[in-house]
C-alpha cells in the first residue's frame, strides 16, 4: 500500500491516478475540504485527515509500505513543509516503511535564508538522509502543472507577464514524468538512498515560455516584462504594514531572481535510471490544453 500526501495537488494527484491506472493500492491523505472526488471514483483510498495532526499521521501510515511526501503549503511552511514531514518520517520509521520518497525542490542546498519553504525542504532532506529509512529525495525545478492556469490566461488574452530577467534558465519538467519518478523510485534499486535534480529535456529560458504558449495557441504573445527592484519595491512596501506578507513573498522572490535548471547529464542520468524519455514543455500545455 502506498501513502500519498498533498493527494490533491498538481504532483500528488497525478501520482495518485498513475497507481491507480498499475491497480497499485493507494492510501491518498486529503483534506475534508479538498476536492478528491475523482481520486475515489479512480479507486484511491480516501485518508481524511490534517498534516498539522500527528494522530492523523499515524492513522494515515498504517499498513502502508510506501510512502511519497508531496504536500506543501506556502500559508504555514513552519508547520506543513518542515514539522509533518519530520512527524512523517518518525511514523514511517516506526511503521518500517519500506520506501519514502520527499518532493523537495531544486537549489534547496543553495541556502537561500529568504525562502522558509527552502529552508524547510533543506532540513527535512538532512533529518531524511539520517533517519536509516530507505529514501529517495527529487529535487524539481519548476513543475509544468504549475503553467497551466498561466497558459489558460494566455490562451483567452495573449498576456504574459514576465517578473525580472527574460533570460534567466529554467527546466521546467512535465509533472507527469515526477509522478512516475516518484512511483518507479520504490522499485528501482539504483534509487535507493539518492538525491536527484529532476527537470525536463530542454534548458529553457523564461521567455522561450511565452514563445511555447504563443506557438500552442497560435496567439501573438503581449509580454509585460517589470524589473525586479520593482517586486522588491513592492514586497519592502507591503512589507511596512503586514511582515506575514512579506515573508510569504520570499520564496516568490528566490524563485523569481535565480536560475533553476538541471544539467543535461543529470537529465541524462535521470532517463537511463528510469528507463525513459523526459517529455518536453511544449508537447505537455498541448497536451492539457490544445484543442
Ligand atoms: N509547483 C512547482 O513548480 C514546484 C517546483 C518544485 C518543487 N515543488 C514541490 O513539489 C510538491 C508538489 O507541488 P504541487 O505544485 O503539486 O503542490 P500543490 O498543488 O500546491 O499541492 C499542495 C498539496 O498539499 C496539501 N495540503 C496543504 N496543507 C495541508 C494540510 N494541512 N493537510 C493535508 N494536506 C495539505 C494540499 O491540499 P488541498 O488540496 O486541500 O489544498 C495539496 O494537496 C511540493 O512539495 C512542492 O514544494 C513544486
Amino acid at each position: 500500500m502506498f501513502l500519498v500526501t498533498g493527494a490533491t495537488g498538481g504532483l500528488g494527484r497525478r501520482i495518485v491516478q498513475q497507481l491507480c491506472d498499475q491497480e497499485i493500492p493507494v492510501r491518498a491523505f486529503v483534506r475534508l475540504s479538498s476536492r478528491y472526488a475523482q481520486l475515489e471514483h479512480r479507486g484511491a483510498q480516501i485518508f481524511l485527515g490534517d498534516l498539522r495532526e500527528q494522530r492523523d499521521i499515524e492513522k494515515a501510515c498504517q499498513g502502508v509500505q510506501y510512502i511519497i511526501s508531496t504536500h506543501s503549503n506556502p500559508d504555514n511552511p513552519l508547520k506543513l513543509d518542515y514539522r509533518a514531514n519530520i512527524d512523517l518520517i518518525d511514523v514511517a520509521k516506526a511503521a518500517n516503511v519500506k520506501h519514502f520518497v520527499f518532493i523537495s525542490v531544486l537549489g534547496t542546498d543553495r541556502g537561500y535564508e529568504d525562502s522558509p519553504i527552502f529552508k524547510a525542504k533543506r532540513e527535512v532532506e538532512k533529518y531524511l538522509q539520517s533517519s536509516g529509512l530507505n529514501y529517495t529525495i527529487l529535487r524539481p525545478s519548476a513543475l509544468a502543472s504549475s503553467l497551466l492556469p498561466l497558459a489558460e490566461s494566455f490562451k483567452q488574452t495573449g498576456i504574459y507577464l514576465l517578473i525580472g530577467d527574460r533570460k534567466n534558465r529554467t527546466s521546467v519538467v512535465s509533472t507527469d514524468d515526477v509522478a512516475r519518478i516518484a512511483i518507479d523510485s520504490g522499485f528501482i534499486e539504483a534509487a535507493n538512498h539518492q538525491i536527484f535534480p529532476v527537470g525536463g529535456p530542454e534548458i529553457l529560458i523564461r521567455e522561450d515560455i511565452y514563445q511555447i504558449f504563443s506557438r500552442v495557441f497560435n496567439r501573438e504573445p503581449i509580454v509585460i516584462n517589470p524589473p525586479l527592484f520593482l517586486f522588491d519595491g513592492l514586497r519592502g512596501g507591503l512589507g511596512l504594514i503586514n511582515s506575514d506578507l512579506y515573508q510569504k513573498l520570499g520564496t516568490l522572490r528566490v524563485l523569481l531572481g535565480n536560475e533553476f535548471f538541471c544539467t543535461t547529464e543529470e537529465i541524462q542520468n535521470l532517463e537511463l535510471i528510469f528507463k525513459m524519455k523526459m517529455e518536453n514543455l511544449e508537447s505537455f500545455i498541448r497536451r492539457y490544453l490544445a484543442s
